[in-house]
């Protein structure tokens, strides 16, 4: 059983996609070519905003939209960190400091209560000025805009939406890719909108932001792709991936619909020993994936066992697919996300199932067996002791 079963969804499109193809290598343009703009003009209505600017992959989508907010070295921008690597990569590419707060225990985003903590720490510290919040939509929940918004708004900060795994994602009626000053998506082959290579989007109603992330995605392009005014990139997505898009966004509702049956199914045969993901009143998830939680480690590895296949078919795959490690576990000392790093260390994608036992503090949950304590450092990030692993 494949995790995502592109194959099948590409028999239910094929006619249509196909054709999309062969209008593109008939009209050959295939950098920037009709069918961007067409791709784009259907995202902006899909999401509800009011410009929308393709990019090569969900990674580019972050940095271009952190340096069209002109954030950069020096600067302080606050995430979560049980996400994708590419979340705090794009930060650090930016050239800024990932600030990390810890996440809901039931949700798994970004804690509002830890966010504000981390933001306050960061002003005391003084050493990075606090600019931007970048929330993910971890495994396709929104985040929790009403409360994140606000504190955006109390401390002036802009706020990125990484929703490379919530497109299709909603808070009563308002879709993911419409929250913050900048919102982002990826679509890999294996994000609920994704093409046949890698591509992405960034979503903004600010008209000037816009303009600079149109002209950042082509080497800072000013009038015309030769007059160059500031240091850009080479970040477009490419024609026939648009084309591709195109039609898989028309199928993305039904898509949708069906992703929400399938999950309820999965909620209603859950047996009582594991917990299901955790959705808020006026949330839909995109169902990016669908994870559970085991009554502790070892049932998890008992299961895990279990839903290995006997034959050699591909299933295995779903039950040993991992969830995204977290930055923060680097260092012990901080313990800046001591719910994280159980999350983390125990969580794995639907089938496979995540712990629910919590270790005795942040620190033992980054542990793992056999490692032994060596001398204490300073912890570069807040100048606490930490403890030295063997191994790294
Ligand atoms: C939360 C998150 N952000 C960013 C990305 C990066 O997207 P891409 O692989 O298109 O660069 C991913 C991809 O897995 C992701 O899951």
């Amino acid at each position: 059983m494949q995790f995502i079963d592109l194959k099948a969804q590409y028999d239910t499109l094929r006619d249509r996609i196909d054709a999309r193809i062969h209008q593109v290598l008939d009209h050959g343009g295939y950098i920037m070519g009709p069918e961007v703009k067409e791709f784009e003009a259907a995202l902006s209505a899909y999401c509800g905003v009011e410009h929308t600017i393709t990019c090569a992959n969900g990674t580019d989508a972050l940095v271009l939209a952190l340096k069209a907010l002109g954030i950069g070295p020096g600067d302080a921008v606050f995430t979560t960190p049980f996400t994708f690597f590419a979340t705090a990569e794009a930060i650090a590419l930016a050239g800024a400091r990932p600030v990390f707060a810890d996440i809901d225990p039931r949700t798994f985003n970004i804690d509002p209560a830890s966010l504000e903590q981390a933001i306050l720490r960061t002003e005391q510290e003084r050493k990075f000025l606090p600019k931007a919040v970048m929330t993910v939509d971890l495994f396709g929940l929104p985040a929790d805009y009403d409360a994140i918004e606000a504190l955006c708004e109390k401390y002036k900060l802009d706020l990125v939406e990484d929703a490379a795994q919530g497109f299709g994602g909603e808070i009563r009626g308002r879709r993911a890719g419409s929250f913050g000053t900048v919102a982002t998506t990826s679509f890999f082959p294996a994000k609920p909108l994704g093409c046949y290579g890698d591509g992405g989007a960034i979503f903004t109603n600010h008209e000037g932001v816009a303009e600079r992330l149109r002209s950042l995605r082509v080497h800072g392009k000013g009038g015309d792709k030769y007059d160059n005014v500031r240091i850009g990139t080479n970040s477009r997505l490419d024609t026939l991936q648009a084309a591709i898009l195109i039609e898989k966004l028309e199928a993305f509702p039904d898509e949708m619909e069906k992703r929400q049956q399938v999950a309820q199914r999965y909620t209603n045969q859950l047996p009582n020993w594991l917990t299901g993901p955790h959705v808020p009143e006026g949330y839909v998830s995109s169902w990016a994936q669908y994870s559970v939680l085991a009554e502790s480690g070892a049932e998890r590895t008992r299961i895990m066992k279990a839903c290995r296949p006997r034959s050699s078919t591909s299933a295995s795959r779903k039950a040993t697919s991992r969830s995204p490690r977290t930055p923060a576990r680097a260092c012990s000392a901080c313990r800046w996300g001591p719910t994280s790093a159980r999350r983390t260390r125990a969580a794995c994608s639907k089938p496979s199932i995540r712990s629910r036992r919590a270790p005795p503090d942040g620190a033992s949950a980054v542990r793992t067996a056999g490692e032994a304590r060596r001398p204490a450092r300073r912890c570069r990030h807040t100048s606490r002791t930490r403890v030295r692993r063997r191994g790294r």
